[in-house]
């Protein structure tokens, strides 16, 4: 099915990647194992990173859409529900026959802000190159992909570039990747896009001890021009742009810190609505860090923008 047509004329983002059920459990010390304990509260929300930066784009107000893989059950409805009840686009959602809608036990520790996620992420097929050649291209402004299933992901970002070439260049869509887990399959996506976010995790892998560290070092992976963004929790964020000066922001702490649940993906999708709106790279990673910090003091996304 075709998407509507963007809200006056304005082209959208679209992240692909992952979604997935969060059955989030609020407590108020971490428990140990092998013990019974009871929650403060207990919610569904809707997870996976590319999902969660949607939320945060249609949030701060740009028209959005997801797209990854879902099979038919209740947790998809949930999901949906929930997507469009956030306005965000739901089109380009790969419906699988077979395989189990993804499920995270997440537990948010309130007194620290700590989130410990255990994720079952088996069977449902990835989306794939083909799945992509269905995309319209002219509706959408910027493409962000979640580090997931590189090699075909390499493919889709080859077919935007194709594009790319043929538009003049106001008219070129913005490729952006992830890079968040420590996966060498992963890293092939260090070569592609024009903004590639690193996290804390995977530059603490590569032998990287702070941001401006890591954005110094893996810049030389990147393709020329593009744009590297790491992100280091309390330590704020560096970034190195084209023209290979270096960035960075202070993160913006809240009174309490209480749900760091979905903070990366809340820095990336305020880094890409910036960039997307034309902002400099030192005041996108400034509202990265404002947006993430603020959503570190609410459970959940509400009240963040
Ligand atoms: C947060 C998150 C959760 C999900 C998990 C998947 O960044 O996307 O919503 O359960 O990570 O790795």
């Amino acid at each position: 099915m075709a998407a509507p047509p963007p809200p006056a004329g304005r082209k959208r983002i679209l992240c692909v990647g992952l979604v997935c059920l969060d059955i989030i459990s609020v407590v108020e010390a971490y428990p140990a194992e092998d013990t019974d304990t009871r929650c403060v509260s207990q919610r569904w929300q809707r997870g996976g990173n590319a999902s969660n930066s949607c939320t945060v784009l249609a949030l701060l107000g740009a028209p959005c859409a997801f797209m990854g893989s879902l099979a038919p059950g209740h947790a998809a409805d949930f999901i949906v529900a929930d997507f469009r009840r956030r306005g965000v686009d739901v089109a380009h959602v790969a419906w699988q026959p077979r395989g189990d809608v993804p499920c995270a036990c997440c537990v948010v520790n309130a007194t620290s802000g700590s989130r410990t996620i255990v994720l079952s992420d088996t069977n449902l097929p990835d989306v794939t190159a083909r799945d992509f050649e269905q995309v319209d291209l002219s509706q959408y402004k910027w493409i962000h992909w979640e580090g997931r299933n590189a090699s075909e992901q390499v493919k889709m970002i080859q077919r935007v570039e194709e594009h790319n070439r043929a538009q003049p260049p106001a008219q070129r869509i913005r490729i952006s990747v992830e890079v968040e887990k420590p996966r060498e399959e992963l890293y092939q996506l260090f070569g592609h896009g024009d903004v590639v976010f690193v996290s804390k995790d995977v530059a603490r892998h590569l032998g990287y001890g702070s941001a401006a560290e890591a954005v110094r070092g893996l810049r030389g992976r990147l393709r020329p021009g593009a744009t590297l963004v790491c992100a280091w929790a309390e330590a704020g964020a560096d970034a190195v742009g084209p023209d290979g000066q270096p960035v960075h922001s202070d993160a913006f702490p809240p009174a309490a810190v209480v749900d760091t649940l979905g903070a990366g993906d809340t820095f990336n999708a305020a880094v890409i609505f910036a960039l997307s709106e034309g902002q400099s790279l030192q005041d996108a990673v400034t509202l990265g860090c404002r947006v993430a910090g603020r959503k570190c003091g609410v459970q959940g996304y509400d009240g963040i923008v």
